[in-house]
């Protein structure tokens, strides 16, 4: 990854979308307060405002302003997408699965507070989601609600980020194939970033062929982001990336770089990138932000 990259003009795109979202975040997180169970509602805070890149939820934002949706509505979507991926991050450090110590560039949840309280934190931040997602504030629309349930859920259980955990985790074990990895990284990783995507077109009741681009297009920016992530896991920069590097060969992971080298898994996550913007091209220049983001997934040292 290039010094270039901390010029990239998504960057303060993302910045400034955080700290809209992050508004948001403090509205729907229970505050911390006196009482007995306060220490997981701490735990939550923590890990969610421990910051991140937040692309999901601008995903999710973005599309939804592609068909002209309020923000009232998109930014409680968008809470609910990263609150889920906040909690994978969480378990996805325990002792039990990656046992990582940094993240976001602080103590994990499990190392700040303990492993029970982290495991708790995750379970409630999954489950807060769900209760955001199905509130008539979020759209007056059951039907829609039920949409975004139905996927979201879809995404984040065992046909998506759950699923892709177990097979990271046989695979240590067990040699995986080109097509094996790719399944992985799609079920890991892909899938929440084309629930992303679709909950924007879902709130815009967009076409069924508004939506299929909108999944090709996040289909192929998910797989290349986890590919560029396994990039940064070999070249990257640890303060940039605010999590400890060098892991995965040594934990023997299934990743592009291993099946592929650097040089290819490269050229195969710019490859994707030229779909991923093939796909959205009739939206023109309405998707001008998605092109940014495509072009930034596999840009980045964090
Ligand atoms: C890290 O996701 C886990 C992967 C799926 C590679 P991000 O790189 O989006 O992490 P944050 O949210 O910016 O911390
Ligand atoms: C984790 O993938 C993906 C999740 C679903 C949480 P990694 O294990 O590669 O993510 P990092 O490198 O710890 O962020
Ligand atoms: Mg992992
Ligand atoms: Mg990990
Ligand atoms: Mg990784």
């Amino acid at each position: 990854m290039s010094e270039s990259v901390l010029q990239h003009p998504l960057i303060t795109t993302l910045e400034n979308f955080s700290t809209i979202l992050d508004k948001e975040f403090d509205k729907l997180l229970p505050q911390a307060s006196v009482s007995l169970e306060s220490k997981l509602y701490e735990a939550m805070r923590y890990s969610v405002f421990a910051g991140g890149k937040r692309i999901r939820p601008f995903l999710t934002y973005t599309t939804a302003n592609m068909f002209n949706i309020s923000s009232e509505y998109s930014l409680r979507v968008a809470v609910a997408i990263e609150l889920i991926h906040t909690y994978s991050l969480i378990h996805d450090d325990l002792p039990a699965m990656d046992n990582d110590d940094l993240r976001r560039g602080k103590p994990t949840c499990h190392k700040k507070f303990d492993e029970a309280t982290a495991i708790l934190a995750g379970d409630t931040l999954l489950t807060l989601a769900f209760e955001i997602l199905s509130d008539p504030l979020t759209h007056p629309n059951s039907n829609i609600r039920c949409k975004l349930v139905s996927i979201i859920a879809r995404a984040s259980g065992g046909y998506g980020m759950a699923g892709g955990q177990m097979i990271d985790l046989l695979a240590e074990h067990q040699k995986l194939g080109l097509e094996d990895t790719i399944r992985l990284q799609t079920l890991k990783t892909g899938e929440l970033f084309v629930a992303s995507c679709l909950a924007g077109a879902i709130l815009g009741e967009a076409s069924i062929n508004a939506q299929g681009a909108l999944k090709n297009y996040a289909y192929a920016i998910g797989l290349a982001f986890q590919i560029t992530d396994d990039i940064l896991d070999v070249e990257g920069n640890e303060l940039a990336a605010g999590k400890k590097l060098h892991k995965d060969s040594s934990k023997g992971k299934a990743t592009f770089v291993e099946l592929l080298g650097l040089a290819q898994a490269k050229e195969y996550a710019e490859s994707l990138i030229t779909d991923a913007n093939k796909y959205i091209e009739n939206f023109g220049d309405n998707a001008k932000l998605l092109q940014d983001v495509a072009k930034f997934v596999i840009n980045r040292n964090h």
